[in-house]
């Protein structure tokens, strides 16, 4: 750790371009970038000789220190950040979360919980209901507070969950101030649907979760989201997409020149179903629900050859996530959609990559042992993303390494408006800066982690490229797989709107008003 570093002879890469050059770092911030840089002795000096040398990660999705389910998130803003850092991300934006609807007591709860912070972090906010109180608060949230983007649940019915009004009314406010509108796409009501036919079939085990919310809840949500979002001429940034039918909805509107922004999460591109059930067991569970459902409906006789899950290896329940893991071809379908086009990126229908990282421990899972409605949402992925990502993109040879880096950090930084601080290696930026070196393995564990959960669900995977030093604010965080994080170094990043998805969206108000006026001025001229 030094206040001046040099990073020698490695292949910078931001998200326009690549070139070997060495990266000198003073005071947290990038100086220069250039080829053969001379400094003198009190400087420390990195050899990057045949590696990339990258802006740390940013994940734009997750949760830290979440009150949610009965339990809270196992990582908080320390652990969870020491876990990112230690797998090359250097900033993440976590869901503010209101306390009995108030925008402000929730953001000054999540000031609190960040305090320990020893990476950078920025806040969404959650809206939850809806008064003239919600609508002024937004206002303080954009206007004071950094915030600049609002989070809507069509999903957790009674909980989270908002209807279409309320969605409408949060679009034109998210419109007026330049913030950017979020969905969780699932309808809550079609879940709620799903989850009572599957505890009348005595389905309560972890298998209920995926298949009383299949794949179609999730695009009929998205389609809802995204055509109310075009309705009030609105961008909108589409959380977890998990989905075939998800990724169709939003290639649609893209294809029409909508502002929509598609996030696949690690766990929607590198799991599928097959990685975490007996796929007999899938099979069977899929066939019995059907065949239940018609004695039920028509014969009212029940089945007793099924036998549902049976609790006895807790493992299965920490894949437990909404939207849920999907069977084999979604996954392929989002990393498909996260590389088409990469000529030219406006083409492209997924354009960042998140985790929605939200990490309970086995315990906290096993809340839900006698019914799946209350096993905690959500999965581990802040310190896997970048790894996985790697593997499953870049070495698989799906996209170039310039595309990683605009996946994993630049787009993330140009949507919240934050580049060039954030999400470049270029004089002026902030020194959050990783090396990777392609030609290293690694093998991600609970026994490694640095999540406090007992468990991960990329248990044993193995892939190509390592995070080998992380620098984060001009300071080696990670480096000799050993962490150096300092609790309260970590910034809070104020995100200003009106981020370039709102350009030139008053033309398009004033198309659709004078599309109005025409036919008031044939009436008039009859009269
Ligand atoms: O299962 C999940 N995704 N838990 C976190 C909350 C959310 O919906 O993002
Ligand atoms: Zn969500
Ligand atoms: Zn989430
Ligand atoms: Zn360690």
């Amino acid at each position: 750790s030094s206040s001046k570093i040099l990073i020698k002879g490695g292949t910078v890469v931001n998200a326009h371009r690549e070139q070997v050059a060495d990266v000198y770092v003073e005071d947290g911030i990038i100086v220069a970038v250039k080829p053969n840089i001379k400094v003198a002795d009190d400087v420390t000096v990195l050899d990057a000789t045949g590696k990339f040398v990258m802006p740390g990660g940013i994940d734009p999705h997750t949760h830290l220190a979440f009150d949610f389910m009965s339990t809270q998130t196992i990582d908080d803003f320390f652990s969870g950040q020491a876990a990112a850092l230690a797998g090359g991300t250097t900033m993440h934006i976590d869901f503010v979360i209101p306390v009995n609807g108030s925008l402000t007591a929730g953001f000054e709860a999540y000031v609190k919980k960040a305090k320990k912070s020893c990476t950078d972090y920025g806040f969404h906010m959650a809206i939850t209901k809806w008064d003239e109180v919600v609508s002024n608060e937004m206002e303080i949230m954009v206007k004071e507070k950094g915030i600049n983007s609002f989070k809507f649940f069509l999903a957790y019915k009674g909980a989270l969950m908002i209807n279409d009004e309320l969605l409408l009314e949060g679009f034109k406010k998210c419109k007026s101030l330049g913030a950017l509108a979020m969905v969780h796409a699932e309808n809550g009501d079609a879940v709620y649907e799903g989850q009572k036919r599957m505890i009348e079939l005595g389905i309560t085990g972890p298998e209920g979760h995926a298949l009383s919310r299949p794949a179609l809840v999730e695009g009929e949500a998205t389609s809802r989201a995204i055509r109310l979002a075009g309705f009030v001429n609105t961008p909108l940034y589409v959380v977890h997409v998990m989905s075939i039918d998800a990724v169709e909805e939003i290639a649609r509107a893209r294809k029409t020149g909508q502002r929509v922004i598609g996030e696949p999460i690690a766990a929607g591109l590198a799991l599928d179903e097959s990685r975490i059930w007996d796929p007999d067991f899938v099979t069977a569970a899929k066939q019995e629900s059907a065949l239940l459902s018609f004695f039920v409906f028509v014969l009212f006789l029940p089945s007793n050859d099924f036998q549902p899950f049976q609790p006895d290896d807790l493992s299965y329940f920490r894949y437990v996530m909404s939207p849920p893991i999907r069977a084999s071809g979604h996954d392929k379908a989002l990393q498909a959609a996260l590389s088409t086009g990469v000529l030219q990126d406006t083409l492209t229908f997924l354009q960042l990559v998140g985790t929605d990282h939200c990490s309970f421990n086995s315990t906290q899972k096993a809340l839900g042992i006698d019914d799946f409605r209350k096993i905690p949402n959500g999965v581990n992925g802040i310190e896997e993303r970048m790894h996985l990502v790697w593997d499953i993109m870049v070495e698989a040879g799906q996209i170039s390494v310039t595309d990683y880096v605009r996946i994993t950090s630049t787009e993330c930084a140009r949507i919240f408006n934050i580049y060039p601080r954030k999400g470049a290696i270029l004089p002026g930026s902030d020194a959050d800066i990783i090396i990777f070196n392609p030609n290293s393995s690694l093998e991600i564990t609970a026994k490694s982690h640095h999540s406090r959960s007992d468990t991960n669900v990329y248990e044993g995977r193995k892939g190509k490229g390592k995070v080998e030093v992380t620098i984060a604010g001009g300071r080696i965080v990670w480096e000799n797989d050993e962490l150096k994080v300092v609790p309260g170094s970590g910034k809070y990043v104020e995100m200003q709107p009106f981020s370039y998805l709102f350009n030139g969206i008053e033309k398009l108000d004033a198309k659709y008003l004078s599309s109005l006026k025409a036919p008031v001025k044939r009436s008039k001229s009859t009269a």
